[in-house]
């Protein structure tokens, strides 16, 4: 990688100028300033006036002939920076199990629960999509983690079932099948979970991870599609064979999951099912500084991929969502981070909230979208993004 490369473009991205100083408003003299209950028409006496302002050329000409510098320059993307996404055994390391999901006396509403029900999770062997499957397994649910890193898949369902132990020491292994309610008195049954190796790029693989999970959990009915990446190239460096990668994993491995699983519930005539696909607050949104155009479409896609195909299947007892995060405290940001305080400064500064979302944040906003206390709720982009797409 990268992490190194991360580093370097990283330290260059904080050594810019921020663009936030070039928010000079209140700095121009008072009959410059635009104010919002004036009409923007200007008269010609006003003309005259800015003909002899000695800001006039600087600050309202547009100097931006090709490769000059001009106003705004410094709120763009900058083409310097590089980041490739780390081949599968590079990622820094961090905890397996992040989030917190243990046992409470809280009361809260039955609809959240997930008890009884099967739920995949696309790139659930770490990061973010390993979280919402451990908020998955504390609501009741059993879960499939799917994942190109089948070995890291594995080690992961194992802690899973660890925590859930530690956190229900009275929990006890039995067959659902064998307990018409799904329970036995008193007692919380040990999740099934489970791991398989799939590309989610790969129809092929699809299919036959789908066929693999439903031999061993006779049934699916939530997906959450988590298997994704970033990198960062210009545009127009973007090598072609790695943008098609991006797509076919963020957008074809939603779509395949999706449909799939669609497939599974209609064949099965399921009273209910749900869908959660992890977009970005860059498919709304274009990130400054670092240049990422086929992420940020790929994004846009996801999220009108879960509007599209929630209308399509809203006849039906099929629900689909989207959870678009902000920057989220991930193994391989806090390692940037972590080493770069001025990068950590840039970053925050534009999220409204002050600070980057933890991975548990989406714990709550993935249940909601999953369990029936959200039954009237389809084809929702919900934010979880500390207010950085309302600025
Ligand atoms: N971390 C953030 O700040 C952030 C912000 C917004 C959105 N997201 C999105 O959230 C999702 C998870 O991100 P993360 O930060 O946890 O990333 P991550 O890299 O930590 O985890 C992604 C997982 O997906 C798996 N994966 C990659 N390619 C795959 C493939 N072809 N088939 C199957 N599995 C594959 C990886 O092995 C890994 O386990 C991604 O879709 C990402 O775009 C992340």
């Amino acid at each position: 990688m990268s992490n190194q490369q991360f580093l370097r473009t990283a330290t260059r991205i904080a050594a810019r100028p921020s663009y936030i100083q070039l928010n000079h408003c209140a700095a121009l003299p008072a009959h410059r300033r635009i104010s919002s209950t004036s009409p923007r028409a200007i008269t010609s006496s006003q003309a005259q006036r800015n003909k002899s302002d000695p800001l006039h050329g600087s600050s309202t000409a547009t100097l931006g002939k090709p490769g000059f510098e001009h106003e705004g320059t410094q709120a763009r993307t900058d083409d310097s920076i590089v980041v490739e996404y780390p081949e599968q055994g590079k990622f820094p390391q961090e905890p397996t199990i992040q989030g917190r999901g243990g046992p409470h006396l809280k009361r809260t509403l039955p609809q959240f629960s997930l008890e009884g029900r099967v739920a995949v999770v696309t790139g659930g062997a770490r990061g973010l999509g390993l979280v919402m499957a451990q908020a998955l397994v504390a609501s009741g649910a059993d879960v499939a983690l799917v994942d190109l890193n089948k070995e890291e898949a594995s080690t992961s369902a194992q802690a899973l079932i660890d925590q859930f132990h530690k956190d229900n020491p009275k929990s006890e292994s039995y067959d659902r099948a064998k307990f018409a309610s799904a329970k036995k008195e008193g007692i919380f049954r040990v999740p099934k979970v489970t791991a398989h190796h799939c590309d989610v790029s790969n129809p092929t693989n699809v299919e036959s991870t789908l066929s693999e999970i439903v031999s061993e959990h006779s049934k699916i009915d939530h997906l959450v599609t988590s298997a994704g990446f970033t990198e960062n190239y210009d545009a127009i460096s973007y090598p072609y064979e790695r943008m098609k990668k991006l797509w076919g994993v963020n957008v074809d491995g939603t779509y395949l999951f999706a449909t799939g699983v669609a497939k599974h519930l209609i064949e099965r005539k399921a009273e209910r099912g749900s869908m959660v696909f992890i977009g970005s607050m860059s498919g709304s949104i274009v990130n400054v500084p670092q240049p990422q155009a086929p992420y940020n479409a790929a994004k846009a896609a996801v999220r009108h991929l879960a509007a599209s195909m929630a209308v399509e299947w809203a006849h039906l007892p099929i629900r689909v969502n989207c959870i678009s995060p902000g920057y989220m405290l991930t193994a391989l940001t806090r390692k940037i981070l972590d080493e770069n305080a001025e990068l950590n400064k840039t970053w925050t500064s534009l999220i409204p909230m002050g600070k980057m979302g933890r991975p548990e944040d989406l714990m709550g906003p993935v249940t909601f979208l999953l369990s029936d206390a959200s039954l009237y709720v389809t084809g929702a982009d919900l934010r979880v993004d500390g207010g950085y797409t309302c600025t």
